[in-house]
């Protein structure tokens, strides 16, 4: 069965490597530590720190109450939990996206504007600062470039038809809905106003990621939640099947959310967009509904012979 052989990112992996994950506690509280220590509260804490409802309106830098570790889980120390270790090493690299090379700062900020739909944080602030030292601390002992077995979410055998909303739905209301409510609201952590965030985010509607965000594109998000959902699954124990994690992502894709102005500017050079890119132009000539759903092998062959031209 597909399920329980699915065995994220082993295709091109070396052997696993020890998943080490240096313990913020033991740094001292000179600046460097406390600098670190500011950092992963950014990333743990976003809404209470730089959310849309802190008290001094300068601060409200993410445009919704989601922390960044409601998807980089664990503050970004959870393997194919969308890790944020081993990822400073991996900077400036060359971003399909924006097609140039970008630095990890510019990686932050697009999880700023995208996952939290909100504004650039200014780039010589004391968050950045702490974002990038607390990315650094996260790669320690890691070589520059060197791969880390863990990193993104997985890579788990595709289904040969499109993911499908419908039967999606179902899996979310038996197994989704008890956390995140039957209308992907989620659940606040207090109150709306106070800055608390959720104790479960929302996954559709106003306060959820934007339609440019990574978590808007099918392939990353059935991967991630199968491998860490519901919360407490770890990834090589999924809970659910994986054509039950496609067909699931697919529900949550179909659901309404902030969209994003000028998606058309991101890949400038279109065949190398994403086959599950749910926005257009497209170098294929596949329907958007095929990019947003699947199934995506064809899409791939004819994007393999555009680049191949
Ligand atoms: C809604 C989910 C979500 C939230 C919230 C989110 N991110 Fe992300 N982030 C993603 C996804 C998905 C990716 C991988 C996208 C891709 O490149 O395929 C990613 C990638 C990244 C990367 C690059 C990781 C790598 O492996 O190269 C960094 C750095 C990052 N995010 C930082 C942040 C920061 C900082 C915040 C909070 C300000 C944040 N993210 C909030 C979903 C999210
Ligand atoms: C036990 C409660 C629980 C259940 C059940 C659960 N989740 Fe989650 N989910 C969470 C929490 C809490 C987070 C935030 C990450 C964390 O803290 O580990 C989360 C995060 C997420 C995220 C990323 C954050 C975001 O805002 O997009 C997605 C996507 C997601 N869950 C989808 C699902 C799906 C699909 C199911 C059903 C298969 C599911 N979850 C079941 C509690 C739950």
């Amino acid at each position: 069965m597909a399920g329980a052989l699915a065995l994220p990112g082993m295709a091109d992996a070396a052997p696993p490597a020890k998943w080490t994950v240096p313990d913020i506690s033991h740094l001292p509280n000179d600046d460097w530590g406390k600098t670190v220590r500011y950092g992963h509260d950014l990333i743990a804490r976003t809404a209470s720190l730089i959310g849309p409802e802190v008290k001094d309106s300068h601060r409200r830098l993410s445009g919704n109450n989601l922390n960044c570790q409601s998807c980089h889980i664990d503050a970004g120390t959870r393997q194919f939990g969308l890790p944020l270790v081993g990822v400073y090493a991996d900077f400036p690299n060359y971003r399909a996206r924006s097609g140039a090379v970008g630095t990890i700062e510019d990686r932050i900020q697009g999880c700023m504007t995208r996952s939290m739909n909100g504004k650039p944080l200014p780039p010589d602030s004391a968050e950045m600062t702490a974002m990038v030292a607390y990315l650094k601390f996260l790669s320690s002992g890691i070589a520059v470039g060197a791969k880390t077995f863990g990193r993104g979410s997985g890579a788990m055998p595709e289904l040969t038809r499109a993911a499908d909303p419908v039967k999606g739905k179902r899996i979310y209301q038996k197994t989704c809905a008890a956390c995140h409510q039957v209308n992907g609201a989620g659940q606040r952590a207090g109150r709306t106003g106070d800055a608390q965030g959720y104790s479960v985010p929302p996954l559709w509607g106003p306060d959820s990621f934007n339609t440019g965000a990574g978590m808007y594109r099918l392939i990353g998000a059935a991967n991630f939640i199968h491998s860490n959902m519901p919360d407490g699954t770890h990834w090589n124990k999924p809970a659910i099947s994986t054509t039950d994690a496609w067909d699931v992502a697919a529900y949550i894709e179909s659901r309404p959310r902030p969209g994003r102005a000028n998606l058309a500017r991101d890949y400038p050079r279109r065949n190398e967009k994403p086959v599950d890119t749910p926005y257009g132009p497209y170098a294929d000539h596949a329907p958007v509904t095929q990019h947003k759903y699947g199934p995506f092998a064809a899409i791939r062959v004819a994007l393999k012979a555009s680049r191949a031209k």
